[in-house]
């Protein structure tokens, strides 16, 4: 399938069936989890699906707005920002593969992390995040929709606040970009929309993504917009998720590159607010 349309296609669900997955669907996912496990550090990261929901105790998610959820994804990593980045971009990965197979999600940050005591923690090892996948009921509850208005889900901030010239610190005016069709930043104007498409915890888009024509790099900052969120490790949960969108979008499209943490970027080169993350180095775009 097209990677922009399952970007598209993929919202966040918080109203479940209460069915657990379909077999077919489970090996699709756990096969896909098996063959994507390498992280951009070159890492592995091993995630599980968890089907829950026969205990007594039953886990009440952002405030009762989430029902019927059943089946989690989620797996352990170090306690520290590059394996949450790490975690954040494979995770991603495998949402996107579950909306291609029908499959409806939702990440959550805030969870009862005694639920999922079955999953046996090494020393300093946490689980950053979660991911409840199933299938959508056909109602969403008056909670989902009261917590998709209150967090703007459907809506993303323009491309003038979130893409900006490295050098210049000036925003990317699509239009413009549009207009010179050889410009790598036009070859990767897809892969910036499907970024900009991304899930983030409670629609924050920290992301800041700078284009430097120089070294033909896009240099990922991180604007972090909540102090919980951010001792919570969520922002960098969304940074690895952003790089998910940016690298299936570049790939689909014959944009090879690579990601480094470049030694040579000046946090503070474009503003103080904002965290140098990781860089994509496009190759060569001529081959
Ligand atoms: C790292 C992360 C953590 C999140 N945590 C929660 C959560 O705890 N509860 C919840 O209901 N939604 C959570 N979300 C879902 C976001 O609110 C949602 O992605 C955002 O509002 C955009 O909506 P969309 O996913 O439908 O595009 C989280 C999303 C991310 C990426």
């Amino acid at each position: 399938m097209n990677i922009n349309h399952t970007i598209i296609a993929r919202k966040s669900c918080r109203t479940y069936n209460q069915e657990y997955l379909k077999q077919s669907d489970k090996k699709a996912l756990e096969e896909f989890i098996e063959q994507n496990k390498r992280v951009v550090t070159g890492d592995k990261i091993n995630l599980t699906i968890l089907e829950k929901g026969t205990e007594e105790k039953k886990m009440k998610l952002a405030y009762g707005a989430i029902k019927g959820n059943k089946t989690y994804l989620l797996g352990a990593t170090k306690d520290d920002p590059i394996a949450r980045l790490n975690y954040g971009y494979l995770m991603e990965k495998v949402v996107l593969r579950a909306t291609e197979l029908g499959i409806s999600s939702c990440w959550v940050g805030y969870f009862d992390h005694d639920y999922f005591s079955d999953i046996v923690l090494d020393k300093g090892s946490v689980i950053p995040g979660l991911v409840i996948i199933g299938y959508a009921a056909e109602k969403k509850t008056i909670p989902e929709k009261f917590m998709r208005y209150a967090v703007g889900a459907s809506q993303r901030m323009p491309w003038e606040k979130l893409f900006f010239n490295y050098h210049t610190q000036v925003p990317v005016n699509r239009s413009q970009i549009d207009s010179n069709r050889d410009s790598t930043l036009h070859k990767y104007s897809e892969s910036l929309e499907m970024l900009r498409l991304a899930p983030s915890a409670s629609n924050t888009q920290p992301w800041r993504i700078f284009f430097d024509k120089k070294n033909d790099s896009f240099h990922f900052f991180k604007k972090p917009k909540n102090r919980i969120y951010e001792s919570m490790g969520m922002h960098e949960l969304d940074m690895g998720i952003a790089m998910a969108h940016f690298e299936l979008t570049s790939l689909q499209n014959g944009l090879k590159g690579s990601w480094a943490i470049e030694s040579a970027i000046n946090p503070n080169h474009v503003s103080d607010e904002l965290q140098y993350i990781i860089s994509w180095k496009c190759d060569n775009l001529n081959d």
